[in-house]
């Protein structure tokens, strides 16, 4: 059966979509005589086609493609489709169970035992803007207004089976973006899901190249880049979360990637658990990439008629190198990831307890914080661990969720009712996904906890993890986390969680359906999450893990900004801040000024470059104020007061990387509004040249070359076509550390 524009709803599923179908919608073209599909975007085109066995075949995806080029490309393809070698073909969505050996982008157990699916092309609908799946539990991309987007939904069957497929498209086609996902029907027989991708990928012969974001604790998101050989490459996260790792992000290049030139193709994973991004370079050149959940110790059961949808992917296309593909993706994550009321509204600055106080405070010690924070012109105090339970360490507390009145006699409430009446926010520090062995809540519900029955369980930072699939653990939690917002007026929460997961079992689930707890974990995460942000819109929540260890698209969904790495240190930063910007925006990453010698690495770095690094992103603090010299604490004060006159070009302007620091001795970014007509530019040079070398300029990007741009607090001007081509040298002092700023206006 085939759709068309009049008939554009053919049976054979009946999941059901929100929207209704309206006609004509923009973006997606549909050719019902070559049963062709194009979907548009401003300067991107993706293209499929039904092979005459029913099987969907990827055309392009990549630069625009206009009417002949279209026609060129189709009648390649036409001319090779009657080769009933699927391995010889760019397919859209391959399932294991033909002469398709390369790895599939779905994988089933059916009722028989046996494993081979195909799955034939029935029909498809073309909606406007972006349908709302019910209930799959899983975050997405949103389309407030229909033009923002276009969807395109393809229903496919396996014949043998009955099993029914749909696989979604959403096209934001000022962004050059298209996110997918894949939902599977389960036929008459039960079966189990074994793999179910949630976007595939076949790129045509090529010297491909995967750039990718690996790190550690402390070390996130450093940029590696690698050729794509003959054989299978994983990035991926089996530690539960996205991981400090590797983030759940890769940019696929033909050659190696260029920051302004070149085609690049980005794959965001709309997802925070386990997840893969595979590689596989085909004895023919070709090359699959696909992207999803992980299929590493996973399986899904379904019933008869049950449903399984994958997480979202979104990939993104630039012709103009990594900087063009960051900025579409960071676009999209201001517009389409974020949501509710802090998506746009300018973050207070706070100042964070944590490296000023670790667990050791007292409610006085709080109370002169906020006075120090509010005498420096900040918004906020967060009081970090160590409020609840008797936690005075690590090794205690975490789930009792309930003041300790030996630190605290008047409580949370009495402390944040002081704060506030300072005319200061006030925020709170959870790690409600965790448990520590002793605890109350341990020793009331052993079997909170995820762990294999019968099997020891080990410990991570002195804990374990509670087991989010069950409904009672969250409605716990989300007691505990509303009576703090409700009864202390809290305005902020730092949603932590600092371990993996591992010995992932529980007893409340049957034994077929062990395998599937991972994911139900994170969906019952999503759950708890966004019941917090339904209930409290207003209240702003900050995601950590361990610093950056779970930083990806499907927590902005509910948080609107991440703590980017418990590493402060202003040289070490500038690699992960760098890192991050692939395809996170400085609106998102949370930098505080931190004392000296750093906590973390022990380096004594100046206040300004310290500060310099911070205002790239959502500037904090994280500084026991009491004990700053008076000089330091007046530059901090400066840099917050300038933070608030520019952090509209941090948080909404275009980023442009000019130097990167993993490929010279210095780093420099600017943020550009999108009008063109205000620039801040920041440059950082860690390590003094040696004498007698020619101090080079640094190029800005970005800008209008026939505008002249105004430097800030001087005579200068220059045209953009200048500072793009000749730059400015920096007036570096002498000494490591030197960092400076520029901000220009057009006149
Ligand atoms: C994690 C976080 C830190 C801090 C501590 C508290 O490590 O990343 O910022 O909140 O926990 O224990």
């Amino acid at each position: 059966m085939q759709g068309s524009w009049d008939n554009p709803i053919i049976a054979g599923s009946d999941m059901q979509l929100e929207i209704p179908v309206a006609k004509p919608v923009p973006y997606i073209d549909f050719d019902g005589r070559r049963r062709l599909f194009h979907l548009r975007g401003q300067a991107s085109s993706y293209l499929m086609s039904v092979s005459p066995y029913g099987d969907l075949h990827q055309l392009h995806w990549g630069c625009k493609l206009e009417a002949p080029d279209v026609a060129a490309v189709h009648r390649a393809w036409a001319g090779t489709v009657r080769n009933l070698h699927l391995e010889t073909h760019r397919r859209e969505y391959a399932s294991f169970g033909s002469n398709d050996l390369r790895l599939p982008a779905l994988h089933l157990e059916h009722g028989d035992g046996s494993r081979l699916s195909a799955f034939d092309y029935q029909g498809h609908e073309v909606l406007p803007g972006k349908p709302a799946l019910v209930n799959d539990g899983l975050p997405g991309t949103t389309a407030e207004h229909p033009e923002d987007a276009s969807t395109l939904r393809l229903l496919f069957k396996d014949y043998h089976s009955g099993h029914l497929l749909d696989l979604y498209y959403t096209i934001y086609p000022k962004l050059d973006v298209v996110v997918r996902r894949a939902l599977l029907k389960q036929g008459p027989q039960a079966g189990a899901v074994k793999r179910l991708m949630s976007a595939s990928l076949d790129f045509p012969a090529g010297d491909w190249h995967a750039l990718s974001l690996p790190g550690d604790w402390a070390r996130e998101r450093m940029i590696e880049q690698s050729r794509l050989n003959q054989g299978a490459h994983r990035l991926e996260s089996r530690r539960g979360t996205s991981s400090h790792g590797m983030s759940p992000f890769a940019v696929i290049t033909k050659g190696k990637a260029d920051e302004d030139r070149g085609e690049a193709f980005g794959i965001s994973l709309i997802y925070s658990g386990n997840w893969l991004i595979e590689a596989e370079k085909h004895m023919s050149g070709r090359l699959r990439v696909n992207a999803g959940l992980n299929d590493f110790d996973f399986q899904w059961r379904l019933e008869p008629g049950a449903t399984f949808a994958s997480p979202e992917c979104a990939l993104a296309y630039s012709s103009k190198g990594l900087g063009g593909l960051s900025r579409k993706l960071h676009a999209m994550v201001r517009r389409h990831i974020l949501r509710g009321p802090w998506r746009e509204r300018e973050r207070p600055i706070l100042v964070n307890s944590w490296e000023a106080h670790y667990f050791k405070f007292k409610h006085d010690d709080i109370v002169k914080l906020a006075g120090q924070a509010k005498d420096i012109g900040a918004d906020m105090v967060v009081l970090d661990d160590g409020w609840f339970g008797s936690r005075d360490s690590d090794n205690s507390s975490l789930g009792d969720w309930y003041d300790d009145l030996s630190k605290l006699p008047k409580g949370v409430k009495g402390l944040a009712a002081e704060v506030k009446a300072m005319g200061l926010k006030f925020g709170l520090w959870f790690e409600p996904e965790a448990v520590s062995p002793n605890s109350e809540l341990y020793r009331k519900h052993p079997d909170w906890a995820l762990a294999v029955p019968g099997r020891r369980p080990s410990t991570s930072r002195n804990q374990y993890v509670l087991d989010l699939g069950r409904p009672e653990v969250r409605d716990f939690l989300f007691s505990r986390l509303a009576h703090y917002v409700e009864d202390a007026g809290l305005d902020y929460i730092k949603w932590d969680m600092n371990r993996p997961l591992w010995e992932v079992g529980s007893p409340s689930l049957p034994a077929e359906r062990q395998a599937e707890l991972s994911h139900r974990y994170v969906l019952g995460l999503y759950e708890l999450m966004g019941r917090l942000r339904d209930r409290f819109p207003e209240l702003l929540v900050e995601g950590c893990s361990g610093g950056g260890g779970r930083f990806d698209w499907g927590m902005l969904c509910y948080h609107p900004q991440f703590w980017t790495s418990d590493n402060t240190d202003g040289l070490d930063r500038i690699y992960i801040q760098y890192g991050s910007s692939l395809f996170l925006p400085a609106l998102t990453q949370t930098a505080h000024i931190s004392e000296v010698p750093n906590h973390q690495t022990h380096r004594n770095i100046p206040i300004t470059f310290r500060s310099l690094v911070a205002l790239s992103g959502n500037l904090g603090l994280e500084i026991n104020l009491a004990k700053t010299r008076a000089g330091e604490k007046r530059e901090i004060k400066g840099w917050m007061e300038y933070y608030r006159k520019v952090r509209h070009l941090v948080n909404q302007g275009d980023f442009h990387r000019m130097e990167s620091p993993y490929e010279g001795p210095r780093a420099a970014w600017c943020f550009v509004s999108r009008d063109k007509r205000e620039v801040l530019a920041f440059a950082f040079q860690p390590r003094t040249p040696f004498r007698g070398q020619e101090p080079l300029p640094v190029r800005f990007k970005g800008l209008d070359p026939d505008e002249i741009y105004k430097l800030e607090g001087a005579t200068q001007s220059y045209s953009g076509a200048f500072l793009m081509t000749q730059g400015l040298i920096p007036a570096f002092g002498p000494g490591d550390f030197q960092a400076q700023h520029w901000r220009l206006a057009a006149r």
